[in-house]
């Protein structure tokens, strides 16, 4: 693994800007990031937010089911704004069906909205074809809730993993597969093997290394442990935050656990029913909740903290090669 940067503890973290009125906000309000991106890290001046969504819509037309009715939409994003920083850990909480997973694709490009816009350290990405978008998929990786169906079984773990990486035309395949390997705990033979030989642990590994291969500033994960056996989720949850931590990444974390994302992230936006209803740093809103839904929220919760403390990732790693009894020989 790359030597770990030095990181701000929470406490240290920026507070969130967000813009819009329709929810409560808190906080500082629009602080720098913690680290200083470079030329244009955030917007075009290097001070504004790494990804910035403004009046996001998104309706989905609901299938139809009356020859003399209209069947409707939904209205997944109901106009959300939002600004996430360099370096900050954004964590996105809300029930079932709040639109989440909806706002994680507007923000990566691989859904249009119906209005508003999406913009990637300053520059549009809303409406823009793919062949345009080379600059967001170098920068900006994803990691799903299912890995088995992220993953091609097709294709061997070496070309998964390294696939973006060829995609966008960077040549240093073999040296780079096998850091990442070692960066997310596999053994240096997993590059040899198919998916279907790993468990449901080792292959969100997998696909966190290929999220990993083009070097991104910025990592969007949606429920990325919701799939998962629970003995391995408090594996993967750490393994994530220690590589967001060596890797200097910022995260985008969707759950609809709001103690995972209150031990991982610095800031939460809290969704219902298309809207955020509720923004601010973790601590004032976990410890202060202003709307009753987010109030709601945190009664309701299971405790994974537990588990959670005392992370490191290499024991995590060692002990995740060690004790999984799926691990191939
Ligand atoms: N492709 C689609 N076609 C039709 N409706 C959709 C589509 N994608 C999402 N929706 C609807 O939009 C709403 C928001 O869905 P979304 O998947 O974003 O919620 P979520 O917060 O991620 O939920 P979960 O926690 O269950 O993953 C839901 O009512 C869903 O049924
Ligand atoms: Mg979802």
């Amino acid at each position: 693994m790359t030597d770990p940067t030095p990181h701000p503890t929470s406490s240290e973290r920026p507070a969130p800007g967000f813009r819009g009125d329709a929810h409560t906000r808190r906080g500082g309000g629009g602080g720098d990031g913690p680290r200083d991106d470079g030329p244009g890290g955030g917007g075009p001046g290097g001070g504004g937010p790494i990804l910035e969504v403004v009046d996001l819509v998104r309706s989905f037309r609901r299938p139809r089911t009356s020859l003399f009715r209209s069947p409707g939409a939904v209205e997944a994003l109901r106009g959300v704004s939002l600004e996430v920083r360099a370096g900050q850990r954004f964590g996105i909480v809300g029930e079932s069906g709040s639109g989440k997973s909806t706002l994680l694709r507007l923000m990566a490009a691989l859904d249009q909205p119906t209005s508003g816009t999406v913009s990637f350290r300053g520059r549009t990405v809303s409406g823009v074809p793919e062949r345009r978008l080379g600059f967001l998929r170098d920068d900006l990786q994803v990691v799903f809730q299912d890995p088995m169906g992220s993953l091609d079984p097709r294709m061997r773990v070496a070309d998964i993993i390294t696939e973006p990486l060829v995609a966008q035309g960077h040549g240093d395949r073999d040296a780079r597969l096998a850091e990442l390997l070692d960066a997310v705990g596999l053994p240096d033979g997993a590059g040899r093997r198919w998916p279907h030989q790993f468990s449901g642990g080792q292959r969100q590994r997998i696909a966190i290394a290929r999220a990993l291969s083009t070097r991104p500033r910025v990592l969007l994960a949606d429920e990325p442990v919701s799939a998962l056996d629970v003995s391995v989720r408090a594996q993967i949850l750490n393994l994530l935050a220690d590589l967001v931590d060596a890797y200097d990444l910022t995260l985008v974390f969707v759950s609809h656990d709001l103690t995972v994302v209150r031990h991982l992230c610095d800031t939460i936006a809290v969704m219902r029913a298309g809207e955020v209803v509720e923004t601010g740093p973790t601590a004032a809103v976990a410890d202060d909740p202003q709307h009753p839904y987010t109030r709601q929220l945190l009664g309701a919760v299971p405790t994974l903290q537990g588990a959670l403390a005392g992370r490191d990732a290499a024991t995590l790693a060692r002990r995740a090669r060690a004790d999984d009894p799926e691990e191939p020989s």
